[in-house]
């Protein structure tokens, strides 16, 4: 079986072929993401919200993405795996970005990182972990790390500057050498402006289907999400409820365990 490689996403771009990418946070989800056949599994610091519970992503550690990223590095045989840098693993310094960038890969299996936000604000991050030999994804437009100085999770680039900024912002990243870009929440027409500007592949969310390829996170798939650009594909989430609701009627009512679950 041939491992995607951050070279496979620039063939993919080549060729024409849609890149599919999920979120994955554990052992089994990563397990049946990779046979399914994902090009990428990112362990998002969306596990924030997904799996811990919390409204943002910004109490997420490094320790905790190091945890999920090593239970997803033991699953995937072929898929990419990208590791989510945290919220105050990358902005403070380039040193302390490449320590955690490195924590990710050599700890934890990822093969690459992603990080929020444009080169003017951490190029120095960026090229201190590109030149240690980590490929890193961008992550422009509705980067969740800045929430609140979004003022809440709004579509960005809808007005002229806005969305020349994000144009620049892309290039810049291209330059940097940044494998591939997620963008997040924009108009599709931006979005689809930005893919053909660039040779790197873009990965859109919540930004039409003129990009390269498409990330959701994957909770949100199996009936857990709420956003008006996901779609659920199964409801995991009525069936998990359900099996979780028959377990406790039987046992309350005497119906579990019968003959059959018990040793004789
Ligand atoms: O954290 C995450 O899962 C992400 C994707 C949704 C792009 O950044």
């Amino acid at each position: 079986m041939k491992r995607v490689t951050t070279s496979t996403f620039r063939d993919l771009k080549q060729t024409g072929e849609k890149i599919a990418v999920l979120t994955g946070y554990d052992y089994p989800t990563a397990a049946l993401l990779d046979e399914a056949g994902v090009d990428a599994v990112l362990v998002g610091d969306s596990l924030g919200m997904a799996v811990m519970g919390r409204s943002d992503t910004l109490s997420v550690t490094m320790d905790v993405m190091v945890h999920h990223t090593r239970m997803v590095s033991g699953a995937v045989q072929r898929a990419l795996i990208i590791g989510d840098m945290p919220f105050l693993s990358y902005q403070v310094n380039a040193e302390e970005a490449l320590r955690n960038a490195g924590r990710l890969v050599a700890e934890a299996g990822a093969q690459a990182v992603k990080l929020e936000g444009s080169v003017r604000k951490f190029g120095d991050a960026i090229g201190v972990i590109l030149r240690a030999g980590i490929p890193v994804m961008g992550h422009i437009g509705l980067t969740p790390q800045s929430v609140h100085q979004f003022g809440g999770y709004k579509v960005q680039g809808r007005d002229p500057d806005a969305r020349q900024r994000l144009k620049e912002e892309a290039l810049g990243l291209q330059d940097i050498g940044c494998f591939a870009i997620v963008l997040e929440c924009m108009p599709p027409d931006l979005a689809g402006e930005i893919t053909q500007d660039l040779e790197i592949p873009t990965i859109g969310i919540g930004a039409g289907a003129s990009c390269d390829g498409q990330v959701l996170v994957v909770h949100d798939i199996l009936g857990w999400g709420a956003t008006r650009f996901c779609k659920t594909y199964a409801d995991v989430r009525g069936a998990m409820s359900g099996a979780f609701r028959d377990y406790v009627r039987e046992v309350k009512h005497q119906q579990f365990p019968t003959k059959e679950h018990a040793y004789s």
